[in-house]
């Protein structure tokens, strides 16, 4: 996190196998033209990931214009569950565009009626209503004031209380980044809501007391009390690690949500459409939310997200008042229901689930050989994580992760750039498409790098 990848092309040793190829400096000479071209027109914050200029992308693999071609363990940000430009989202697209509807605002249309009768589908029974929105951030900013406005309804003023986790992530918008807990992100705020506040994860890593009552405590230390709290917002996992909550902590957290009436929202947004080796990652704790927040895997391409959530909260205002002007998009609404019968017809839900162990056994032979910096290693379905520490201490250690990852694109192994609080983590997150033959190739080249960096320093 915040450290950006040179374009200085650079010799790497040629690669060729089945799933990547490397024959050209990296970046090619002729890509830093674009490369720079980018660093002029865009802001600084734009430029931290690996050098590649993506021509296409398909499946499970990206492709530059110059003959190279990398096995991709980021679906872009956790955004293509189905695989990149798989035929069946292409034709959907294809056939949509040639329908003639490209936008019709919140104009009826057989298109989003059809997703959203398919999401309501698939969603717990009890959540039965859906607002389309277009990013992540506008989802859970959405189930923020769905929860402000449902607790103002219940306990008048008072009741906007809202309870976040340290270093959760929600998004880069007002709201969205104050229930949230990443160190740094909140400081352009300078009058944060004092009614929002954030309890310690419990991961059993950076936070080792995981009891819920730890939860209880510490929002009473914050001064608030549980009757004046509307709404508590967690991702399923977080991101950073991929870190789960323990499932008795979650099971006493929805009963303590019922017992105030305070909405339980889970963030699903990276955790849905099969990532995690069920449908719903929140199905793993055997809990249902009142709102869920979706977004990226709905459609794997185009921008699509949204709200589902109990009818009472969701039809809190009269019409014409929470809208959007690209809900559902018929595009993307056609990309999503291809995506989503893919991912369902296909069972790429039971492709991640089957494949899990083999991430978790070689992450964990990879932490084995080396406990003193590779410090956490975690995987659920088809979203595993590799947290770097400094040697011996349980210091992050972003540098690690940043060279692990320069030197897979190398090999060409595609991870996004570091995440985390500290930017400590190495995230693998490949298309829920992938065989099991691509990901141990993939495995392989993790494995020795690490060995090689490693022999490095
Ligand atoms: C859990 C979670 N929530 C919300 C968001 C924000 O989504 P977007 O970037 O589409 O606004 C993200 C994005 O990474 C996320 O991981």
């Amino acid at each position: 996190m915040g450290k950006e990848f040179d374009i200085t092309p650079v010799d790497v040793p040629k690669v060729e196998t089945q799933y990547r190829r490397i024959v050209t400096q990296i970046p090619h000479p002729d890509s830093v033209k674009t490369l720079e071209s980018l660093h002029q027109s865009e802001p600084i914050s734009m430029r931290g990931q690996p050098p590649v200029v993506w021509e296409r992308a398909e499946d499970c693999q990206v492709y530059d214009k110059h003959g190279n071609m990398w096995l991709d363990w980021s679906s872009g940000v956790l955004v293509t569950n189905a695989g990149h430009g798989m035929p069946e989202v292409r034709q959907a697209i294809i056939d949509q565009v040639n329908s003639g509807l490209l936008h019709n605002y919140v104009f009826p249309s057989e298109e989003r009626a059809e997703l959203a009768a398919f999401l309501i589908d698939v969603a717990p029974e009890g959540m039965d209503k859906v607002f389309l929105l277009t990013t992540g951030s506008e989802s859970t900013e959405n189930a923020f004031k769905l929860a402000r406005t449902y607790g103002i309804s219940k306990g008048g003023k008072k009741k906007i209380g809202f309870v976040g986790f340290e270093r959760g992530f929600h998004g880069r918008t007002l709201g969205a980044q104050q229930a949230g807990g990443i160190p740094g992100q909140k400081d352009w705020i300078g009058n944060e809501d004092p009614a929002i506040v954030q309890v310690p994860f419990p991961d059993g890593y950076w936070t080792e007391n995981i009891d819920f009552d730890h939860f209880c405590t510490t929002i009473e230390e914050k001064g608030v009390k549980p009757d004046e709290v509307c709404g508590v917002m967690l991702e399923t996992y977080q991101g950073v690690g991929p870190d789960f909550a323990p499932v008795g902590y979650v099971r006493a957290l929805a009963e303590w949500c019922k017992k105030h009436d305070v909405l339980l929202i889970f963030d699903e947004v990276q955790a849905g459409f099969g990532r995690t080796g069920k449908f719903w990652g929140f199905e793993h704790y055997g809990v249902v939310p009142d709102l869920l927040c979706f977004g990226k895997g709905v459609s794997s391409s185009l921008p699509l997200s949204g709200v589902i959530g109990r009818k009472e909260v969701m039809d809190q205002y009269p019409a014409g008042s929470m809208t959007s002007t690209h809900t559902g998009n018929p595009v993307c609404c056609a990309a999503a229901l291809a995506s989503l019968k893919k991912i369902v017809n296909e069972d790429l839900t039971g492709n991640a689930a089957r494949l899990e162990p083999i991430v978790m056994d070689a992450l964990t032979a990879i932490q084995k050989k080396y406990p003193d910096v590779i410090g956490h290693v975690t995987c659920k379905g088809l979203v595993g994580g590799m947290q770097t520490v400094k040697a011996g201490e349980k210091t992050p250690d972003p540098d690690l992760a940043y060279d692990i990852i320069l030197n897979c694109f190398h090999k060409g192994l595609l991870f996004f750039a570091p995440v985390g609080a500290w930017g400590q983590t190495v995230k693998i997150s490949p298309p829920l498409t992938i065989t099991q033959d691509a990901l141990e190739d993939g495995l392989r080249v993790l494995a020795t790098v690490v060995d090689e960096v490693l022999a490095a320093r």
